[in-house]
């Protein structure tokens, strides 16, 4: 970050340093690299929060697989899901009969995932399964398994690492938690 981008007055604390999230990515693509041994999955990234941790995990996944991306909305700029999931940018490969594992950033009241799940599911796939790098799972309102995640956590917004505030700060190498007074600021416009 250049100096005079004051990250210092939006961050309130570190919640998952560099190293917390090679940790995770370490454990995950072991656990990954023997469950989709000899499958060549189809790997789909969730645009545009998950890419980040999708490069992290897939480096450290022992598994031939194939790269696509999908881009699904239903934030807008705001804080809280709308509720609606429309996509924006579909799949270029064909995952009729593919074993597909979608990576996504944080799966919080589960409608992106459900949606994302069925949508590739109607296209024919064999299998669909999802890691996340963090769950939100006290929030979740819809029933969507989650079949990998490297860390549970609260209802805190999170930014960084692929997790954006007003579609900034997603480069930052650690994730942080914003401070409650910025989250007010903006809840209240
Ligand atoms: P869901 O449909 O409610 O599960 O929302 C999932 C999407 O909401 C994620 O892919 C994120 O883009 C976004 N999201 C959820 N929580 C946060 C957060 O704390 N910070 C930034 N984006 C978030
Ligand atoms: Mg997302």
């Amino acid at each position: 970050m250049a100096k005079g981008d004051n990250i210092d007055q939006i961050i309130d604390h570190k919640l998952f340093t560099e190293d917390d999230i090679h940790e995770m990515c370490v454990r995950l693509g072991k656990q990954l690299t023997e469950d989709y041994a000899g499958k060549k999955p189809v790997v789909v990234g969730a645009l545009k929060g998950a890419i980040y941790f999708l490069t992290d995990l897939t480096r450290q996944m022992d598994v031939a697989h194939q790269l696509d991306f999908l881009d699904v909305s239903s934030y807008g700029d705001g804080f809280e899901s709308t509720g609606k999931v429309k996509i924006v940018s579909d799949l270029v490969t064909d995952v009729k009969d593919r074993n597909v594992l979608i990576v996504e950033d944080i799966v919080d009241t589960g409608l992106t995932l459900k949606f994302m799940k069925e949508h590739i599911m109607a296209r024919g796939a064999k299998s669909v399964k999802c890691c996340a790098m963090l769950n939100k799972e006290a929030r979740r309102t819809t029933d969507v398994e989650l079949e990998y995640y490297g860390s549970k956590v609260g209802n805190e917004f999170v930014v960084g690492y692929g997790w954006d505030f007003l579609n900034m700060y997603r480069n930052l190498p650690y994730v942080g938690v914003l401070k409650p007074e910025v989250i007010q600021h903006y809840a209240n416009k």
